[in-house]
């Protein structure tokens, strides 16, 4: 190996530029990375099958949509999930893990960050409206180790449901598909689903197929924010019927 100095090489032009310059190698970064992220991420929203259409997904009713207000503003979420994972123990505690087209209709999505609670993705039809009843009064009444605040006051509050017609409005907005009627009659179509003799029950039951009717709270004299929170939880993972699916993936 000869100790001759070699002849330092020139450094490239366009190169040299970057690296003297770390505001433009930010750029320059940048610029590489967000073309990396646009391929990635763009195709997902031209996609047609990035969320699955799966049967039985319909937009909430005006009451349940009230009910997952309740639940959102008592911060619900910050206990409790609403997304089965596809992991065996997951699926053996809740049921069939959690499709993308059933959190189509959620703005904002309820996927939660954390479990002190059970995940609710799928707590419809689990209990009776009685012991959801006891339990937001009163969680040890039913479950004596809970550690969950009890929500005795939803009982007694009135629904506020005047403006619920503009809820639905808003999530037409960004992608629910509200029909202009669910729209117009939304404050009919939340009584209706509280009281199974009411003049608008077919006509409910024609706008929402599947939708279950009936006093939530126990007292049919009142709408309360109870009856609504109830009857969004009722619905929770019932919409989509997984027997079909079920079958489906058995005869693979
Ligand atoms: C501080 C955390 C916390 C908050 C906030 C909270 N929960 Fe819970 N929740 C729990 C815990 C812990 C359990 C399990 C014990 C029990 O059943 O009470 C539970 C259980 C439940 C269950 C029974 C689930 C099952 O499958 O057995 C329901 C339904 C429920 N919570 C609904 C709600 C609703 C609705 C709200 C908001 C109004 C709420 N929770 C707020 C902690 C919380």
């Amino acid at each position: 190996m000869s100790l001759e100095k070699k002849p330092k090489k020139k450094m490239s032009f366009s190169h040299a530029i970057f690296e003297k310059n770390p505001i433009i190698l930010l750029v320059g970064i940048l610029i590489t990375v967000s073309i990396g992220g646009l391929v990635e991420i763009a195709p997902l929203f031209y996609l047609e099958n990035t969320i699955e259409k799966v049967k039985g997904m319909r937009p909430y009713t005006p009451l349940e949509l009230a009910g997952r207000n309740v639940y959102i503003r008592e911060g619900c979420y910050n206990c409790h999930s609403q997304m089965i994972r596809s992991t065996r123990d997951e699926v053996e505690r809740y049921g069939h893990y959690s499709l993308a087209a059933e959190s189509m209709y959620d703005h904002p999505f309820q996927w939660g960050s954390k479990r002190t609670g059970p995940d609710l993705a799928r707590v419809g039809n689990k209990y009776s409206d009685e012991w959801h009843r006891e339990h937001m009064n009163d969680p040890r009444a039913v479950v004596p180790e809970s550690i969950m605040p009890g929500y005795p006051f939803l009982a007694k509050a009135d629904l506020d449901f005047n403006l619920i017609s503009y809820d639905l409005k808003a999530n037409q907005m960004v992608g629910v598909p509200y029909s202009e009627a669910q729209i117009t009659y939304a404050i009919e179509d939340l009584k209706a689903q509280l009281d199974e003799d009411s003049d608008d029950y077919d006509a409910f039951m024609e706008r929402y197929p599947t939708a279950q009717v009936r006093d939530f709270d126990g007292n049919p004299n009142k709408i309360s924010e109870l009856d609504a929170l109830i009857a969004y939880m009722q619905m929770l993972g019932t919409l989509v019927d997984f027997s079909i699916y079920n079958a489906k993936e058995n005869n693979r």
